[in-house]
């Protein structure tokens, strides 16, 4: 028989595990984790390129091809839908693996050690995004992230909320909710397809502002178009008219490089299951921590707990907390990548399918590359005479390749989205720019043929 401190579940052996694999991902001791030899390799391949500027290795395919080869995509598949969810590199996945195996040798000592783990997460978090480890809540998606906010603001009946008809579905049910049980007004303005400029889009959320605004719901890129907002100059108006803003950061955070000083916003909530890689069911609530106060969350702490920290989002009860403690290795991978480095490479594959499908002349694209920073990896087209479900199924089910067909109520127009990631190759688009080029010719091929 093991001695009991030996034994695989005994206390101190236990604890000494699961330390070493929580320091590994949550605490200071990171470098555990780059002696796998992908992570070498890539942190290698990164160390060739730090004197030059990131742009310089936008199209740089040997390290691409590194990075590509830290994730197991099926080769069989291009995945072009990485707006909706993304897969993780196989570090994060093998993280996620190993923490739910801990959590089943003894579920009660995993969640014994996860106090302190979650806030040194939170602390990684914070200094990612550029705030204080008190401003931050880990959330399971961006959806309850912004709930919590939406249906938690402190809000009067007749108060006004501002938002646009491209923010995201869930919100709007959220407002709607909040309009029927609670007597706000929603506001929503129309957003030109494609915009002309960053000075049209902030103009637009002025032109729904009233003395009774007092909160606005802005996305940082739409998840429609990739239409990206100019989030500090509308805080700045709607600051001036003293309302709060919420931004809808899902499918900005990880994806350019920035930090919340250069939104200026009270609120940002993020998936980080998007552009971060991390595993599915994460996400993120940053809160100014002069503007927490005014937030109620949706799941009450006890009325003398602090009201100022972010914390106080995170008393939701029992979950696995595996997926959480696999954010850190997709933040150790995404500041391998540098996030300079990863928007360069986005911004480059957008271009080089966008430039290529421009020459054809049914497509009409409804993002706008007026300007670099209108934009960067995710885009929409459509093709003239086209159903564009139909043309999302025959990609998928004809050539594997995946994209996303885009309906929206409320929304002015359709369209198929395009969302590449890092590990998508020059191959990839090219196998996609080829198909849609057969269709602008020749239209879809009748169901049931190839
Ligand atoms: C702009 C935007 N907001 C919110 C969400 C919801 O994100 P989650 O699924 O993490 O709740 C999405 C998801 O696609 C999105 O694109």
């Amino acid at each position: 028989m093991l001695p009991r401190s030996r034994h695989p579940l005994s206390r101190r052996a236990f604890v000494g595990r699961a330390a070493g694999a929580l320091g590994t991902t949550l605490g200071t001791a990171v470098v555990a984790d780059f002696g796998t030899p992908r992570r070498r390799a890539i942190a290698a391949a990164a160390d060739r390129l730090r004197h030059g500027a990131p742009a310089d290795a936008a199209d740089d395919e040997q390290f691409w091809r590194e990075v590509r080869a830290a994730f197991t995509v099926a080769p069989s598949i291009v995945n072009l839908d990485n707006g909706n969810v993304s897969p993780s590199p196989r570090v994060v996945t093998e993280s996620l693996v190993r923490h739910l195996e801990m959590e089943q040798d003894a579920p009660v000592l995993v969640r014994d050690m996860l106090g302190p783990g979650t806030a040194n997460l939170a602390r990684e978090l914070a200094a990612l995004l550029g705030c204080a480890p008190e401003e931050v809540a880990v959330t399971r998606n961006a959806t309850e992230a912004l709930h919590t906010v939406l249906l938690g603001y402190d809000l009067r009946p007749g108060d006004e909320v501002l938002t646009t008809t491209h923010d995201y579905w869930a919100m709007q049910n959220a407002l709607d909710q909040r309009a029927a049980r609670d007597g706000i007004v929603v506001k929503r303005v129309a957003v030109p397809v494609p915009a002309a400029s960053m000075e049209q889009l902030r103009e637009t959320i002025e032109g729904g502002m009233t003395p009774r605004t007092r909160l606005v719901l802005v996305s940082q890129p739409v998840n429609l178009t990739g239409q990206f907002f100019p989030v500090k100059q509308i805080c700045e108006m709607a600051h001036a008219r003293g309302a709060d803003v919420v931004v809808d950061g899902a499918q900005g955070f990880a994806h350019v490089d920035f930090k919340i000083a250069d939104l200026g916003c009270d609120y940002y909530a993020a998936s980080l299951h998007k552009w971060l890689m991390a595993p599915i069911g994460t996400g993120l609530l940053y809160g100014r921590r002069d503007k927490l106060a005014k937030v109620w969350p949706l799941l009450p702490t006890a009325p003398a707990a602090p009201k100022d920290v972010a914390w106080k989002f995170m008393d939701i009860g029992t979950r696995s907390m595996a997926p959480f403690v696999a954010i850190g290795d997709a933040m150790h991978f995404h500041e391998t990548l540098g996030a300079a480095r990863k928007e360069a490479r986005l911004r480059f594959l957008t271009r080089t399918w966008a430039d290529r499908l421009a020459k054809v002349p049914k497509v009409r694209f409804s993002t706008s590359f007026a300007s670099p920073e209108m934009s960067c990896g995710l885009a929409s087209f459509s093709l003239d005479g086209v159903d564009d479900d139909a043309l999302q199924r025959f990609l998928r089910d004809r050539l594997g390749i995946l994209v996303q067909s885009i309906r929206y109520d409320r929304a002015s127009f359709r369209g198929v989205r395009v969302t590449p990631n890092v590990y998508t190759s020059p191959a990839d688009l090219d196998a996609f720019c080829d198909a849609v080029e057969r269709v602008a010719a020749k239209g879809l091929p009748p169901s049931g043929r190839s």
